[in-house]
């Protein structure tokens, strides 16, 4: 069947099969594609012979059938913790928090892959979708193909054109919009307390950071801060917190910004729940109202009473959990399937929405203010680069979570791999040392009650590793604007670099921003084996060199793997207790390695708030020359700050 295919953007393509029904991911996140920069990375052939593309229906069921290369590893389809490469896999793609049995199922699947050769496909569907990759083979030929199955009317699908996996990756993000740019403040270290702790115990946590001369930026509340959780009435309890108003104040006061957990079912206690009941679902989950998310009114309803009890107090993100059923824990932990809504979705369409859903019109409760946010969330999708939140699990391997951080990258995702608890001291500081690697840098004490002193034989180690993070802020910053303005993820698999070669098949090492590779050590672990790209590689403390295109094996018995590439340059700022406010003066470290020329671009604006979406940031330039002899050149070009930080003094180190 030779269906159209028509330009959606320079090389991105979509194509209508059957009748898709309205309500999708693209409509209802209601997408802005970041047309300016579709247009800068230009066109580029359609990647595979269209005419090999092929519908059919099997009683209500679509099928599609798409060619694969011979060979062609597979990636994507969201938030994946068991495997890289889905070749050879059927993976059906709902809605789950107990992603462990290999089915495809997670909190994010997103019917989304990236072919190696350099292309990408979306279904864009708010039904279940089963890929059947290279995994269903008919009788007729032993073609290789990836086979669409869903039970629906129709569905578009947009092809993405590379000709690179990560150019393909970037029209994708740019498409939905362009990554998300979070406040500063939500690359700092953020805490979670005990759950049922009350404000003055809070308080004390806190101050403790501060007294010890700790980073931390966010506080995050647990389910008791509620008068009700599960369902949850999002009002304060007046037993543990009295005054809500003069709590968040005085945190803000020492520099922090509170987080509050909530799950989006609504109990009978809640104040909102007799105007949500009309405007919600047939079912409930764990006993409270699912609201239909998709409709104004319970939107609506929502803000208000989020933006009365909680923004206006300077609340800024939350952490939306328990918004992806679990089948295991038994009835009533999702609706159903063919649950009803007011809006006229069944309960699978609703569930494959909600995470998306939720993010959607939680950041705009902050975005309507002018504000910036950066939560969590549980549940997740299709299209979501621009929503600013970071995916968690209750999961607990960190192999897992390294390939987690891999897998989300080629989905418009970002992982955090929270530490929450460890039997000894080293498990400690290794887990401490790739979350403060990851999305977010994370200490979620909700259940343990840990604190970064917990293990104090190993204190120093973990202030190591959050020193780290501080230090990196501007090359993170700079690598989540990018993530912005051209669709590069920020945290990516090395799949998706030039000239990975062997590497690109790894799944437990990983790129930070342009230039880092990280590889994480596990508890037990003094070295390991890197997989190199091509190139030179420096240690970025000691500018110690490796040469890449192949496995090298590096000792580090107390910290974690990061190599700088040939000729990068990178930004670093100080070790602060929390991150810098605009208009502060910052002293910035600037690193080049190797013995190759660079150019990188810093980026910096206020930090805060929505300007930079109108213009109210600037690039910084760093150069460095390379002499006769050897000799090193660093040379900034700062203009004038537009409303953001004043980088000074700056100090050049040459590394390698
Ligand atoms: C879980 C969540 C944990 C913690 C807990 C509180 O669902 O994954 O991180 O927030 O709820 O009850």
């Amino acid at each position: 069947m030779a269906e159209a295919w028509s330009s959606v953007a320079p090389g991105i393509w979509s194509c209508v099969f059957g009748t898709p029904e309205s309500f999708t991911p693209r409509s209802v996140l209601q997408i802005e594609p970041s047309w300016d920069a579709l247009r800068r990375m230009g066109g580029t052939p359609f990647p595979f012979d269209a005419s090999f593309v092929h519908m059919e229906r099997v009683g209500t069921r679509l099928a599609l059938r798409l060619p694969l290369g011979p060979d062609e590893p597979v990636f994507g389809l969201g938030l994946q913790f068991l495997r890289l490469n889905h070749r050879g896999r059927t993976r059906y793609l709902r809605v789950n928090s107990d992603p462990l049995h290999d089915t495809g199922e997670t909190h994010a699947p997103v019917p989304f892959y990236v072919g190696g050769s350099g292309y990408a496909v979306l279904f864009d569907t708010a039904r279940i979708v089963t890929l059947h990759i290279a995994s269903a083979v008919r009788q007729s030929d032993a073609g290789h193909w990836v086979e669409a199955v869903l039970a629906a009317p129709g569905v578009e699908v947009f092809v993405f054109g590379g000709p690179t996996p990560l150019q393909a990756v970037q029209r994708y993000n740019l498409l939905s919009g362009g990554g998300f740019l979070p406040p500063r403040w939500g690359l700092g270290f953020w805490h979670r307390t005990p759950k049922d702790d009350s404000a003055d115990e809070v308080i004390r946590e806190a101050l403790e950071y501060r007294n010890r001369d700790f980073p931390c930026d966010v506080i995050g509340l647990e389910p008791g801060w509620q008068s009700a959780a599960y369902p949850c009435s999002f009002e304060w309890s007046r037993e543990r917190f009295p005054d809500p108003q003069a709590f968040v104040r005085f945190l803000q006061a020492a520099g922090f910004t509170v987080n509050l957990w909530e799950h989006p079912w609504v109990s009978r206690k809640a104040p909102i729940h007799a105007a949500l009941a009309p405007l919600s679902g047939s079912h409930t989950v764990w006993g409270g109202l699912a609201p239909d998310w998709s409709l104004p009114g319970p939107q609506a309803i929502i803000a208000q009473q989020h933006i009365h009890e909680h923004l206006n107090l300077g609340i800024g993100g939350y952490k939306l959990d328990e918004c992806d059923g679990g089948e295991l824990k038994g009835e009533g932990w999702m609706f159903p399937a063919h649950a009803t809504f007011p809006s006229g979705q069944d309960g699978e369409q609703m569930r494959q929405v909600y995470g998306l859903l939720l993010q959607k019109h939680t950041a705009e409760m902050f975005w309507r203010r002018n504000r910036r946010t950066y939560g969590l969330v549980r549940a997740s999708g299709a299209w979501a680069a621009p929503l600013p939140f970071a995916l968690y699990t209750d999961l607990y391997d960190p192999r897992q979570y390294v390939r987690a951080i891999c897998n989300a990258g080629f989905s418009g995702l970002l992982f955090t791999a929270e530490v929450r608890h460890a039997t000894t001291p080293q498990e400690w500081v290794r887990r401490t040392q790739l979350a403060c690697l990851s999305a977010v840098g994370m200490l979620d004490a909700w259940a343990s009650g840990t604190k970064p002193w917990t293990f104090p034989e190993v204190e120093p180690a973990f202030r190591q590793a959050v020193e780290l993070r501080m230090r990196l802020l501007p090359y993170l910053y700079t690598a989540f604007a990018r993530y912005h303005f051209d669709g590069i993820p920020p945290l990516r698999p090395m799949a998706l670099e030039p000239n990975a070669g062997a590497a690109r098949l790894a799944d437990d090492q990983y790129m930070l921003g342009p230039d880092l590779l990280v590889a994480p050590l596990f508890a037990g672990e003094t070295e390991r084996t890197v997989q190199l790209p091509a190139g030179y590689w420096y240690a970025f403390e000691t500018g110690v060199r490796y040469s890449g295109d192949h496995p090298v094996t590096i000792a580090a018995p107390d910290r974690a793997i990061l190599l700088a590439r040939e000729g990068a340059i990178i930004p670093l700022g100080p070790p602060l207790r929390r991150s810098p406010r605009a208009g502060d003066h910052v002293p910035l470290e600037i690193r080049h390695y190797g013995a190759t020329p660079g150019h990188t671009r810093l980026y910096d604006d206020d930090g805060e708030t929505l300007d930079f979406e109108r213009g109210a940031f600037r690039w910084i330039d760093l150069e460095v020359d390379v002499r006769g002899e050897g000799s090193r050149l660093g040379r900034i070009q700062q203009g004038p700050t537009v409303g953001g930080l004043v980088y000074e003094p700056i100090e050049w180190h040459f590394l390698g």
